[in-house]
């Protein structure tokens, strides 16, 4: 657009005033053409004020003392001198609240700013050089516009830039009382009002102040608005200059410095008997040329916004309905909202990412509902329409171990699933890899027979039979009493699917896959409970399933409670973290669970309904040895070169990367 195009401005300074020699204090009550260089659009008015900007528009305008200040004794001195200078400014526009941008006092190594860019940034940098530490600027803005890019906090504030734009301190523009309350009073940048600022630097405790006030109000107000510790030494070279920036953006905006003093160990000097601003009203010239024009400019440009701001919106905000999806309109979420609720889908908003798509948290703008939105690419429509039903069918149905859906939306190649906010995230944070916090065994405890009763839900329970094709610890997530939740079921569904043999597609996670799912491609009951299997023993041992180790062999969680078993030492393998704080019977009667679900035959493993009967002590599980784990053996599949996370093969390279690598098979093989 136009209008928001930034204009590169090379600077060319004229040196019509030599630095002939260092100085340490000086005071403008009004400025002279004779002494101050100017650049950009930077001018002087006749009666004695510095308009650092004026009706130009995306433009800059510099001013600066002409000679250069001794800011350290030596080149590399560790010490800046103390200063304090104070100046008096105004802002003025006439097509508020469109204001143009805003001004800082700075402090640079040369007489002029070189190739910076007007609109927010300021004149005193550009993209390339923001932030970078060569740039040895420093600058106190007087910021009237809101930029994301740079963290500002609203509209009308001030920072402290040392490089860069990103401010290293900043308030809300506006002055402390003087008595005990220390009462905070606004105050708006571009109200066209003189407004004071005084700018100190404590050599000694290296400090900076920055205090702003109404002109009006005769004094300095004894608390400062900021007030950072940060070291400029570094910053600084030993001789600096010292002066103002200021740009404008889409509107032409005055900037009016009114006058000026400066001091290096001392308090700059008073400023007296300033010149005085335009009247604010009263412009009689032709009405046509003062407001009708720029009010008629103003219009086709706001016009003009809206068309464009309307088309990108729509693209922004566009979704995906089909015909099929009215009976879900109550489950359907518009994007618009979710767009809001997640802020633009902001990196800094991301809980987690799992092999499907970011999870992002967020709020919704009117309930203030939490909910964590999902978003997954998915080119395809195959499948679509039966996941959708499936998992609006099993949100409707809610239950207590399984993650509330709230609803879906659809743009083109994106669906985004739309879960309640689980305020203690997922399991697995609290298992592996020295974790901050541990669970107690009673609560692993009760989060698996939650986990068991929500898959049981999902077999029996339901419609129909929901296969969850992707049970481990990290997609069950706590709530906020520390229930176990199963998050993301189904979701492998909508890529495994696909009738033909050839393009099956195995998804789900390694180590948790059953060898028959691998080898077929098809996901049932019987390979959901090889996955829980595997999930009780991460659970119980506080270790992942295929365990990396230093020596690159890799142990393999299942393998390793069977030979603790084996060695009649089942307990050996619990979760040191969980110290002596565990129920001996609980732990081995999971892990002996664990095994039995892990079983190679898979009509030999038991049910979730037997799973919850083990669970709950209504039925005794039975010896190990009985169930013919020894003689049938445990085996575990998996490629070489794995690692954790989802990944997704083609069936056919999962088989011809895979090799047995069970000891226990090895070991017990000759009992087949
Ligand atoms: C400064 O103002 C004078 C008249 O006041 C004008 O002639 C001159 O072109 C202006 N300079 C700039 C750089 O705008
Ligand atoms: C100052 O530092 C620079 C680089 O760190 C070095 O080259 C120079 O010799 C130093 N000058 C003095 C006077 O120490
Ligand atoms: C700017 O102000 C906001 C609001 O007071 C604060 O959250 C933020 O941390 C400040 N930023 C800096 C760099 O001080
Ligand atoms: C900066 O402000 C603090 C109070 O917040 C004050 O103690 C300190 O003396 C001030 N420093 C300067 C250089 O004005």
């Amino acid at each position: 657009m136009l209008f928001n195009l930034v204009m590169l401005v090379s600077l060319f300074l004229v040196d019509f005033a030599p630095a002939c020699c260092e100085v340490d204090e000086f005071i403008y009550n009004g400025f002279q053409p004779r002494n101050i260089v100017l650049d950009g659009i930077a001018n002087l008015t006749s009666n004695g004020l510095l308009l650092l900007t004026d009706s130009k528009t995306q433009d800059q305008g510099h001013a600066f003392y002409p000679n250069a200040i001794h800011f350290k004794n030596s080149p590399n001195g560790t010490t800046v001198f103390s200063f304090s200078t104070t100046f008096v400014f105004a802002i003025r526009s006439d097509y508020r609240p469109l204001d143009g941008h805003g001004l800082a006092f700075v402090i640079a190594p040369q007489r002029g700013i070189r190739r910076a860019l007007a609109n927010h940034y300021l004149g005193l940098f550009n993209s390339a050089n923001n932030g970078d530490s060569s740039n040895h600027i420093v600058g106190v803005e007087l910021d009237t516009i809101y930029s994301a890019d740079f963290d500002d906090m609203n509209d009308n504030h001030v920072g402290i830039d040392i490089n860069g734009l990103k401010s290293l301190a900043n308030h809300t523009t506006g002055y402390f009382d003087d008595d005990d309350t220390s009462l905070f009073h606004d105050m708006t940048l571009v109200s066209g009002q003189p407004m004071q600022v005084w700018v100190d630097y404590d050599g000694s405790s290296k400090h900076i102040n920055v205090t702003v006030a109404p002109l009006l109000m005769g004094k300095k107000p004894v608390r400062p608005l900021l007030s950072l510790k940060c070291d400029l030494s570094p910053i600084f070279y030993q001789t600096m200059y010292v002066g103002f920036s200021s740009s404008t953006g889409s509107v032409p905006t005055n900037h009016y410095i009114l006058g000026w003093s400066f001091k290096i160990d001392g308090k700059a000097q008073e400023l007296s008997q300033l010149p005085k601003l335009p009247r604010l009203e009263g412009k009689r010239t032709s009405r046509f040329v003062t407001i009708g024009l720029p009010v008629m400019s103003l219009v086709s440009v706001i016009v003009a916004t809206s068309v464009v701001v309307y088309y990108v919106r729509r693209k922004k905000y566009e979704q995906l309905v089909e015909d099929w999806e009215r009976e879900y309109r109550p489950q359907r979420f518009n994007y618009k909202d979710l767009y809001k609720a997640t802020k633009g889908f902001r990196e800094k908003e991301v809980l987690g990412a799992g092999g499907f798509g970011k999870v992002y948290k967020g709020v919704m703008p009117i309930t203030k509902l939490e909910i964590a939105v999902k978003k997954i690419s998915h080119e395809s429509r195959q499948g679509m329409k039966e996941f959708v039903s499936e998992i609006v069918s099993i949100g409707r149905m809610q239950h207590r171990n399984v993650v509330p859906l709230l609803g879906y939306c659809r743009r083109k190649g994106e669906l985004l699933l739309v879960y309640e906010y689980m305020s203690n995230g997922s399991l697995d944070k609290y298992l592996y890899d020295q974790p901050r916090f541990t669970l107690a065994w009673t609560q692993r405890f009760r989060v698996i027979r939650g986990i068991a009763a929500g898959l049981f839900f999902l077999h029996e329970e339901c419609d129909h039979v929901v296969v969850h094709r992707d049970i481990k610890a990290s997609n069950v997530l706590l709530d906020g009493e520390l229930n176990g939740r199963l998050g993301d079921f189904g979701l492998a569904r909508l890529y495994g699917h696909g009738t033909d043999p050839q393009s099956t597609r195995v998804v789900g996670t390694l180590g948790y896959l059953a060898p028959e799912h691998t080898r077929t491609g098809r996901a049932t009951p019987s390979s959901d409970i090889f996955s829980f299997g595997a999930f009780l023993l991460e659970v119980a041992c506080g270790k992942r399933p295929i365990q990396p180790r230093q020596d690159g062999d890799d142990l393999i969680l299942v393998d390793w409670v069977f030979s603790c078993w084996s060695r009649g030492n089942i307990l050996e393998a619990v979760d040191p973290n969980l110290g002596t704080d565990f129920v001996p019977g609980q732990v081995e009667l999971v892990l002996s669970l664990g095994l039995f679900c892990s079983h190679s035959e898979p009509s030999l493993r038991p049910t979730m309904r037997q799973n919850l009967l083990f669970l709950d002590g209504v039925v005794a599980l039975p010896e190990l040895s009985a169930l013919g784990v020894s003689s049938a053996g445990l085996t575990f599949d998996h490629p070489a070169g794995f690692d954790d996370f989802i990944k997704s093969y083609p069936c056919s390279s999962i088989n011809a990367h895979s090799r047995s690598s069970s000891v226990a098979e090895s070991f017990l093989s000759d009992g087949r």
